[in-house]
């Protein structure tokens, strides 16, 4: 007997609004499931060949080992985690926690490095209290701008509040093995270090220490995340094509893309709990797909623009434009089959029908018939919509959920033919700041702008 995937994917809707005279759907699916056989077998021997080094993360044990021991002795010791982090080194950790967190008995955990805006980092150091306070910074080149100018400033407020002796105990990095500035510091101070991988990259780093380490100090059973993520990879080597979520999805898409030029993904989850697992897929989204080349250089300007959308919420803002806009999207819920609690409504004037018919429902029920609504009056309007069920929001849902999206990542390379594993585009940005604040070795590139 096969196994129920942790995450089902329906997409009967995928081909809702696909025009009639193109070529039968029978035919395009086949076509597509042929090839994503390929694509499958592709990416397995890439997996074999540890040229994918994400795919390893859930069975990385010495460093999960690491990570709950320092979690464990921080949590007894200390109140506060500051993780400090940008892009992959930080969005994976916030989903993590904004889903799963806080537990009892956890560390409360802040985030700031995201940004330099001097009003959000002041508004942090008068909230802290940097005697039972944890620094966690995570960067894997160690030279970023973002988070290591905030690391210097929280690491001179901290070493003036509990000594320089004292505050080396205080601060955990989360880094590359071998090489960067951040690596070079570590060894300088004595700080305590985590690894990044470095076949890992940034955004497909969240089931690392980058993510792992601050979900433990919340509190979170991390080796569940890990259980789902395998659970998904498992399914993702055993499944035919056919019944293959995270290849189905690539597929799907790619079918979208490059037949409807429906270029817009939209991530939908009706839970508040995973609002800030939509900015997590976006960056994965976006940065891997988004590329000028293909694998043999030719230019070809591919990508997706990834929109993290919130249901119910955006039924009441974005869903006008997704109803009625241009045919450039699809659309993908995430449903959560059962609420960690849930509540009955209540119909306080059951004489006023337009109160009472909110009356004998759970929220839950309400909440799923949103999302039922909003998928049927997009197929109406020829707007194609796939749906991926979660049983709940729990540790696993959220690991599986994670290696899920990279899978269909890796696949869309496949695909699309692009290296989905480099960011030339984030690299060029993070030159032109050093050149623009005057590091050495860095010129500015000025564009030539024609008068
Ligand atoms: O996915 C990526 O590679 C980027 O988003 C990086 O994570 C981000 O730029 C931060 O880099 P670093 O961890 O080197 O500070």
């Amino acid at each position: 007997m096969t196994k129920r995937p942790l995450i089902n994917y329906d997409h009967s809707l995928m081909f809702a609004g696909r025009p009639s005279g193109s070529v039968p759907l029978e035919d395009e699916m086949h076509e597509l499931i042929r090839r994503l056989e390929t694509v499958k077998t592709e990416v397995l021997r890439q997996k074999r060949a540890k040229l994918i080094g994400f795919f390893h993360s859930p069975d990385a044990l010495s460093d999960i080992r690491a990570t709950e021991k320092l979690a464990a002795e921080l949590r007894r010791q200390y109140k506060t985690l500051v993780v400090i982090g940008i892009g992959g080194s930080d969005l994976g950790a916030r989903a993590i926690l904004h889903a799963l967190g806080p537990v009892s008995g956890g560390l409360a955990v802040e985030f700031i490095g995201a940004n330099t805006d001097p009003e959000e980092i002041a508004a942090l150091l008068r909230r802290l209290d940097l005697k039972t306070t944890v620094l966690n910074i995570v960067s894997k080149s160690g030279d970023t701008i973002e988070p290591m100018s905030v690391f210097f400033l929280l690491r001179d407020r901290l070493i003036k509040a509990v000594g320089l002796k004292r505050h080396a105990a205080q601060v955990v990095a989360t880094t590359d093995r071998k090489q960067g500035t951040l690596r070079r510091i570590c060894e300088l101070e004595g700080y305590r270090t985590l690894p990044i991988p470095a076949d890992v990259g940034g955004r497909f780093s969240a089931l690392t220490p980058v993510g792992l380490f601050p979900a433990a100090c919340a509190g979170i059973d991390i080796r569940k995340i890990l259980t789902g993520a395998r659970q998904v990879r498992d399914s993702f080597i055993a499944a035919p094509a056919a019944k293959n979520g995270p290849l189905l999805f690539a597929g799907l898409h790619w079918e979208a893309y490059l037949r409807r030029s429906q270029h817009i993904t939209v991530l939908m989850p009706y839970a508040e709990a995973l609002r800030d697992f939509g900015f997590w897929f976006r960056q994965l989204w976006a940065e891997s797909l988004g590329k000028k080349h293909d694998r043999v250089g030719r230019t070809m300007f591919h990508g997706f623009t990834p929109v993290a959308a919130l249901g119910a919420t955006d039924q009441h803002s974005q869903i006008q434009l997704y109803n009625e806009g241009p045919l450039d999207k699809t659309v993908t819920f995430i449903e959560v089959a059962r609420f960690r609690e849930d509540l009955d409504t209540v119909a306080p004037y059951p004489e006023i029908e337009g109160a009472a018919y909110i009356g004998g429902h759970t929220f839950s029920e309400i909440i799923h018939a949103e999302r039922l609504a909003t998928a049927i009056a997009l197929a109406k309007n020829n707007r194609p919509s796939g749906t991926l069920t979660i049983p709940g929001i729990s540790p696993q849902a959220i690991g599986g959920l994670m290696f899920f999206f990279e899978i269909a990542v890796a696949a869309m390379g496949e695909l699309l033919d692009i290296n989905v594993y480099d960011q030339p585009g984030v690299e060029a940005g993070k030159r032109a700041m050093c050149a623009l604040l005057g590091r050495a070795g860095y010129e500015l590139d000025q564009p030539k702008i024609k008068h």
